[in-house]
């Protein structure tokens, strides 16, 4: 049953990802007991055209939920309470004076400062702000005094403007409504800058970038209880995000010298890496060596984890190689010999790689995470496409094992002819006697022309997708008063 009260989660504008940040904010709404039911249609056709999710108060939906979500989301800029509304600020201040103020009376005497938010348009100026809380006056009796840098409220001004197409900002006239609204908590967008590339101990070709990475610990409803694996770890990017959450963390990967902090470094000029440059190292720097449960170098072809009746892990997030930057390889040998059968091999020998074809890579992960991952548990990695394929196959391209439910599928373009999709997967309950539930895992056999198809010259007159630029976002920070 409705109460009435109101919120809005402004998300941040990222045209390309909205897949992503929607996956992040049901995941996140099915962690802490909102339920997914919420997210409808029109709700998310909504949220496409405006950046922004409306709430309103029924048994399962509260502020308490809305603001845990808030403490972890890297795609929420914040949290509002709705307090009135109009299509225009004529109407606004209409409301503002008709209808009851029991959800705003008590704010009238504490110390303030007003913000205005907007998406679509450019930056306001001071006088035009002024001048619009000015005129809020007759409907808002606010008798406290300003206060900038520590308000007991902060009110703002939530101004919506249709779509842009191409990024063309949007006329002041064209507003097409705005609430009063007060602001309750922010997001965690700051966590990405915090965990940048730049930001860490170790780095690679293929260090994932912080915010995918944080999407994906929180996509996979993990925290302080939980246990994360990564067999493709690198560098130790998801191990990273997912220790900040608060679970304890274990990788492994079959590089040597990235797992021993050996050989050349990434960074340009650095020359070799330094001897601090390990997963160790790269979670103490963000004091999170606690979570650290440690690493070991394992071909994940022959990986040697022993069964538990459960599964060891609540959750496996990883970003296998597909070829283009890392190899994908496995242990074997290169030209096999009968009589190497039994060969004592020396002390210092270090065993052949051989190429580990791109379907079996994700048919090993399916297989290997259906025994390791615990019922309920989360798989999450990222799939590279053909877009041919993709626009052919949808999702019978993707890697499909009957022990686990998909759950969302986010699609980032990385060129004219291909994308990667991070995939995520639901372990479900089956009957472990019915050996036929748990061999069905395909991959289309395309997967293995990945790099060729990657680095193909472009056709000429091919269009080459527009890189969309971020659309302006006027933050509440930008308090006014009446001194500015
Ligand atoms: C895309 S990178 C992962 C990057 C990592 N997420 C990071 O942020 O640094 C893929 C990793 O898989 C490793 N790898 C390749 N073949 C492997 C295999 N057979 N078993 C385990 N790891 C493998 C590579 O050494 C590489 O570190």
């Amino acid at each position: 049953m409705s109460t009435g009260r109101r919120w809005l989660i402004q998300l941040s504008v990222r045209h390309d990802f909205i897949d992503f940040i929607f996956a992040e904010i049901v995941s996140l709404a099915d962690y802490v007991g909102l339920g997914t039911d919420f997210f409808t249609d029109e709700v998310r056709e909504y949220a496409r055209k405006y950046f922004r999710i409306i709430f309103e108060e029924t048994e399962t939906i509260t502020q308490e939920k809305l603001e845990r979500i808030c403490s972890r989301s890297v795609s929420t800029h914040g949290l509002y309470e709705l307090l009135e509304e109009g299509s225009t600020y004529q109407e606004l201040i209409e409301n503002l004076k008709s209808n009851p103020d029991d959800n705003r009376k008590d704010y009238y005497t504490l110390q303030f400062a007003f913000g205005i938010e907007m998406v679509n348009r450019n930056k306001m100026s001071m006088p035009e702000r002024l001048k619009k809380f000015e005129n809020l006056e007759p409907g808002l009796p606010m008798t406290g005094k300003i206060n900038l840098n520590n308000p007991e409220v902060l009110l703002v001004l939530l101004e919506r403007y249709p779509p842009c197409k191409n990024n063309e900002k949007k006329k002041p006239e064209e507003m097409d409504h705005v609430f009063l609204s007060r602001f309750i908590t922010g997001g965690q967008r700051k966590l990405i800058q915090d965990y940048a590339v730049t930001n860490r101990i170790a780095v690679g070709n293929t260090s994932m970038d912080a915010e995918l990475a944080l999407w994906m610990s929180n996509i996979a409803q993990i925290d302080e209880t939980s246990f994360v694996f990564d067999p493709f770890v690198g560098t130790g990017s998801l191990l990273l995000t997912s220790a900040h959450y608060g679970s304890h963390v274990i990788g492994s990967d079959i590089n040597y010298n990235v797992m021993m902090a050996k050989g050349k470094s990434a960074r340009m000029g650095q020359g070799d890496r330094n001897s601090n440059e390990t997963l160790f190292g790269s979670l103490a720097h963000f004091d999170l060596e606690n979570k650290y449960i440690g690493a070991a170098i394992i071909d994940n072809n022959i990986n040697p984890w022993r069964e538990c009746s459960n599964g060891w892990f609540d959750a496996i997030i990883t970003d296998p190689p597909y070829g283009v930057r890392e190899k994908c390889e496995k242990v074997g040998h290169a030209n096999h010999r009968e009589d190497w059968i039994n060969f004592e091999m020396p002390d210092n020998h270090f065993p052949d790689k051989v190429s580990y074809n791109l379907a079996d890579v994700f048919n090993d992960l399916l297989a290997f995470s259906f025994k390791h991952l615990r019922n309920g548990g989360r798989l999450i990695f990222w799939f590279p496409v053909s877009k041919d394929e993709l626009n052919k196959h949808g999702k019978d391209l993707y890697p499909r094992h009957s022990g686990f439910d998909l759950m969302f599928d986010c699609e980032q373009c990385l060129n004219t002819r291909t994308s990667r999709i991070l995939l995520t997967y639901e372990k479900v309950q089956v009957n472990v006697d019915d050996e036929g539930l748990i061999s069905e895992s395909k991959v289309h056999a395309m997967r293995n022309g990945f790099r060729e198809l990657y680095f193909q010259p472009t056709k000429p007159g091919t269009v080459h997708p527009k890189k969309k630029v971020g659309t302006q976002w006027n933050k509440a920070s930008e308090y006014t008063n009446e001194e500015s």
